[in-house]
């Protein structure tokens, strides 16, 4: 078994060390996978854009019919408590809260107090390798379930698209349904087109990532042209960049697909230009904006 750490968690109310934190075999989240998660960064001990994840978190909740067992500033001060025990200063808050313990049911049991867990981790960021050569990734069918707009623990199916490319020594799968680009195993995709960033629009079948709207604000401030739109997987074979965002990754450019050097001319197998001005917009905006 992994050795875990012993660094401090929240689990429903109580702060303890992580390998000593247990739920019963009966929470929902383990019979069902019946919860919801947030992954935040955080920056020299502050999160980044985390009145978005708060209103992200309760859209999950709202969507499953979840209580959420705190307000805004309950949250924050949950998280603020892990991230000061921590060594590092840039983290990774994860919490995660499901439905409840009870008696195997699939029915929605009423009245359950969700159970509530915190975690923080050191932050990983992309190395300077992948930001300044780019990242490799392969595509497939995306054969997860059509509620993809809900932060949802139940992550079978996108655990088996991550496979898919780790199996090939590749960062991430991109997927694509009925033709059209939905999102990664673990992070939205974007391209560039005529100098556009283009993104798929809001739907069911995909995550609507933090990233989504803070991308919107910076291509405003940088003047790039951004629209959220379908993408066909012929555009994204043909694009003139490929982009990956998420929480961890912040903004990554793709430079493979599949095995075949993305982008055109002199930049193709490179990150391009629309990803630099982006990434440098995103270095800003951590510091502006975490709290
Ligand atoms: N994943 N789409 C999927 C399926 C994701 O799992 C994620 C994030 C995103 C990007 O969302 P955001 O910009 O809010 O991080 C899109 C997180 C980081 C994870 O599961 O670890």
């Amino acid at each position: 078994m992994t050795m875990l750490p012993d660094t401090l968690c929240h689990l429903n109310g109580q702060t303890l060390p992580l390998n000593e934190a247990k739920v019963s075999v009966l929470d929902r989240g383990f019979i069902f996978g019946d919860g919801v998660y947030e992954v935040i960064p955080v920056y020299g001990r502050r999160l980044f854009r985390f009145d978005e994840h708060m209103a992200r978190l309760a859209r999950s909740l709202d969507k499953l019919r979840i209580h959420n067992p705190h307000g805004r500033d309950g949250w924050l001060a949950l998280a603020r408590e892990l991230v000061a025990a921590q060594a590092a200063t840039d983290q990774l808050v994860y919490i995660e809260v499901t439905r409840g313990v009870a008696l195997r049911d699939h029915v929605m049991p009423p009245g359950l107090s969700p159970t509530v867990f915190v975690m923080t981790s050191p932050l990983r960021p992309p190395t300077p390798e992948q930001r300044h050569h780019g990242v490799a990734c392969v595509t497939a069918r995306d054969f997860r379930w059509e509620r993809g707009d809900i932060k949802s623990v139940s992550l079978l199916g996108n655990v088996m698209a991550r496979q898919i490319s780790a199996d090939r020594g590749a960062l991430e799968t991109v997927m694509f349904r009925d033709g059209w680009l939905t999102e990664g195993s673990g992070s939205n995709v974007w391209i560039v087109h005529e100098g556009a960033l283009l993104g798929p629009p809001r739907s069911d079948l995909v995550l609507e990532g933090i990233r989504v709207e803070l991308f919107r604000e910076l291509c405003e401030e940088e003047r790039i042209a951004y629209n959220l739109r379908p993408i066909s997987e012929d555009d994204v074979r043909a694009a003139d960049e490929v982009l990956l965002s998420s929480a961890t990754k912040e903004v990554l450019p793709v430079t493979k697909l599949d095995g075949d050097a993305v982008g055109h001319g002199a930049l193709r197998g490179k990150p391009g230009p629309v990803y630099g001005r982006l990434y440098e917009a995103y270095q800003r905006a951590k510091v502006a904006q975490s709290i």
